[in-house]
C-alpha cells in the first residue's frame, strides 16, 4: 500500500472514491466495499449511461469524447455530494485539471493499480465496452494513456495493487482503513 495524497486522508470518511485505469476493478471492488460498509454504490459510467440513455461506446460514436467528458463531469459533481457512498469513477475522470485536488471534504480517494497488459486482458473479457481501447494495438494505447494519467491517479490517498488481491480482499483493506478513520473522527462522548 502506498500513499500519495496531496492532503492527507479525511479525518472522518463519508464517501470513498475509487479511481484507476479501465479494468482496474473499480466496479467490483466498489460493490464489495459498499456491501461491507452498508453504504450505497454508485458508478459514474452507469450514471452517464442512464442519463444519456445510451451505452458509452454509442455516446463516443454519436456525440464524441468531449460530450462524454462533459456528462462525466456533471455526474461526478452530483455523485460526490452523496454521503455513505462508494463511488467508482470512470478511468478518465481524475485526469482533468484539479479533480483530485478538489475532492469534497470527507472523501477518501483510492487508486487501484493495474498494468496495461492486464487492463487490456480484463477489458477484452468484458467485450467492446471501452471505445478508447478499440484500436489495433490496445496494449500500446493503454500504456500511453496510463503514462499520461499516472500522476493524477497518484494523488489518491491510498494506492492498492489490484493484481495482488481479489476484489473482496481489496475491499477488506479499504474497509479497515475507513473504519479506522471513522473511529478517529468520532468526538469523545461528553460526560
Ligand atoms: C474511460 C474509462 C471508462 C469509460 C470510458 C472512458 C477512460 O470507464 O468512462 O470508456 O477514459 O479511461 P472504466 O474505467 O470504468 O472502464
Amino acid at each position: 500500500m502506498g500513499s500519495g495524497g496531496m492532503c492527507g486522508p479525511p479525518s472522518e470518511v463519508r464517501r470513498v472514491l475509487l479511481v484507476g485505469f479501465m479494468g482496474s476493478g473499480k466496479t467490483r471492488v466498489g460493490q464489495a466495499l459498499a456491501r461491507r460498509l452498508g453504504w450505497s454504490f454508485r458508478d459514474f459510467d452507469q450514471e452517464v449511461r442512464a442519463r444519456a440513455g445510451l451505452p458509452i461506446p454509442d455516446i463516443f460514436r454519436q456525440h464524441g469524447e468531449a460530450a462524454f467528458r462533459d456528462m462525466e463531469e456533471r455526474v461526478g459533481a452530483d455523485l460526490l455530494l452523496e454521503d455513505r457512498v462508494v463511488l467508482a469513477s470512470g478511468g478518465g475522470w481524475p485526469a482533468a485539471l484539479g479533480r483530485m485536488e478538489e475532492l469534497p471534504e470527507g472523501t477518501l480517494s483510492v487508486w487501484l493499480r493495474v498494468l496495461p497488459e492486464e487492463a487490456v486482458r480484463r477489458a477484452r473479457e468484458e467485450g467492446p465496452t471501452r471505445p478508447l481501447l478499440a484500436v489495433p494495438d490496445p496494449v500500446a494505447r493503454a500504456r500511453q494513456i496510463l503514462a499520461e494519467r499516472e500522476a493524477c491517479y497518484g494523488k489518491a490517498h491510498l494506492a492498492l495493487d489490484s493484481m495482488e488481491a481479489g476484489p473482496e480482499e481489496l475491499a477488506r483493506i479499504i474497509e479497515r482503513f475507513v473504519n479506522e478513520r471513522r473511529a478517529e473522527g468520532v468526538e469523545p462522548s461528553s460526560p
